[in-house]
């Protein structure tokens, strides 16, 4: 079949990625979706269970680090666009090891860059590289204000430096050699196939099992957070509509501490486990703060509501109920990406 794009996802088997790669195999018969993704700890094919076989998905397990592997694939696919995801996400362990996010987030974006570059060298003319980033490279914001599109780039922590040098390079690319890219920077998203290292799926694993849940420093720390199934719907808009060279801030106006986050789950726990009112809240349990913790984080995302028409689909309120019921639904889910190296990593942080 002549397929009209045929797009490389990275990271496609990730929290994020396998949302947008579902979307996009199912929204877009015409078009042929690539998965590239290196399988580490937080990438699972099984996210993708239900599109494995359609006749418009490819999956290529190759590392963004190999320079080799990226240039294979964009021949043997003939590849027309890039939607870039795969990364290392998690601050905490970014903290513990960093040189891992520079390999990955910065080496593994500018070899992707360059490969795309040489590749179209032809014509950049319908190609578009984007790059999915985050508003965490803006820094940490204080109780008032916003992030928009021009806030000054002010990282703080090993993974949003890492983050933000993947955007420069972007950006140098996009100056220097006009390739045809976009940015999104986005704000936490939740919901299901969550890696149960990150707040929430971390909270809805531990209730579950009656254990301890870990706030760091006092949760008074704020996060703005969007359902992963409008990031997919942001991306793809911004894929399809957005103006080359531009970045565009997407976020929930859903801002959140974390301890009051906390006291939503423990209570919506109670009542979807039929404990006794309160009970969950018992499990709460103050820890050391995260070095360097960012205070606040929150998205200003009018340019992409008022240019492109998005919006988020979702109330916070019904977001989480979906996402409690997806991990009551899938324990064995929750028990495939838990057991291993995971436990070794857990041990550390949370003994
Ligand atoms: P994730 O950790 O769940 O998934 C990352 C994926 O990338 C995994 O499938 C992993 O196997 C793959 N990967 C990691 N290293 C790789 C490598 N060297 N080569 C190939 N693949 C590799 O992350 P996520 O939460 O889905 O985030 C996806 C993207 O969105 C990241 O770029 C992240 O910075 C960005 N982002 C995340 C959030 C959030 O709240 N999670 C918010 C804004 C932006
Ligand atoms: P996280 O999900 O790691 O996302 P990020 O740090 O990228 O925003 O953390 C969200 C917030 O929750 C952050 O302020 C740190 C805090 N947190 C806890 O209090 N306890 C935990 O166990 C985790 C993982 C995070």
């Amino acid at each position: 079949m002549e397929f009209q794009k045929r797009i490389l996802v990275t990271g496609g088997a990730g929290f994020i990625g396998s949302h947008l790669v579902r979307r996009l195999v199912k929204h877009y018969p015409a078009y042929l979706i690539v998965n590239l993704d290196k399988l580490t700890y937080a990438g699972n094919l099984e996210n993708l269970s239900d599109v494995k076989e359609a006749s418009n998905y490819r999956f290529e397990k190759i590392d963004v680090q190999s320079l080799e592997g990226i240039r294979n694939v964009f021949q043997r696919h003939a590849i027309t666009d890039v939607i870039h995801l795969a990364a290392e996400s998690h601050v905490d362990r970014s903290i513990d090891g960093p040189l891992e996010f520079v390999f990955t987030n910065v080496v593994g974006t500018v070899n992707l860059l360059e490969v795309a570059r040489s590749f179209w060298l032809d014509s950049f003319e319908n190609r578009v590289f984007h790059h999915v980033s985050t508003d965490e490279v803006y820094g940490s914001l204080g109780d008032t204000g916003f992030f928009t599109e021009a806030t000054p780039y002010d990282p703080r922590s090993p993974y949003s430096a890492s983050k933000a040098s993947s955007d420069h390079f972007v950006r140098a690319y996009y100056h220097t050699y006009g390739l045809p890219v976009k940015i999104s920077n986005c704000s936490n998203n939740y919901g299901s196939h969550h890696f149960p290292e990150k707040l929430i799926p971390l909270m809805i694993h531990n209730l579950l099992n009656e254990k301890p849940l870990p706030v760091y420093g006092n949760g008074s720390n704020i996060r703005d957070w969007l359902w992963v199934e409008d990031h997919a719907s942001a991306i793809d808009v911004i894929f399809h509509k957005g103006k080359l060279g531009e970045s565009y801030n997407v976020g929930g106006l859903n801002e959140w501490t974390n301890l009051d986050l906390v006291h939503y789950l423990c209570d919506l726990m109670d009542r979807k486990l039929g404990k006794p009112e309160g009970s969950s809240r018992a499990l709460i349990h103050f820890v050391k703060d995260r070095a360097g913790h960012d205070y606040r984080y929150a998205i200003d995302a009018r340019k992409l509501t008022e240019e492109l028409g998005w919006k988020p689909s979702l109330r916070f309120e019904e977001g989480l109920e979906r996402t409690v019921e997806w991990y009551l639904r899938h324990p064995e889910w929750v028990e495939q990406v838990t057991s291993g190296a995971y436990q070794a990593y857990y041990q550390k942080f949370y003994k």
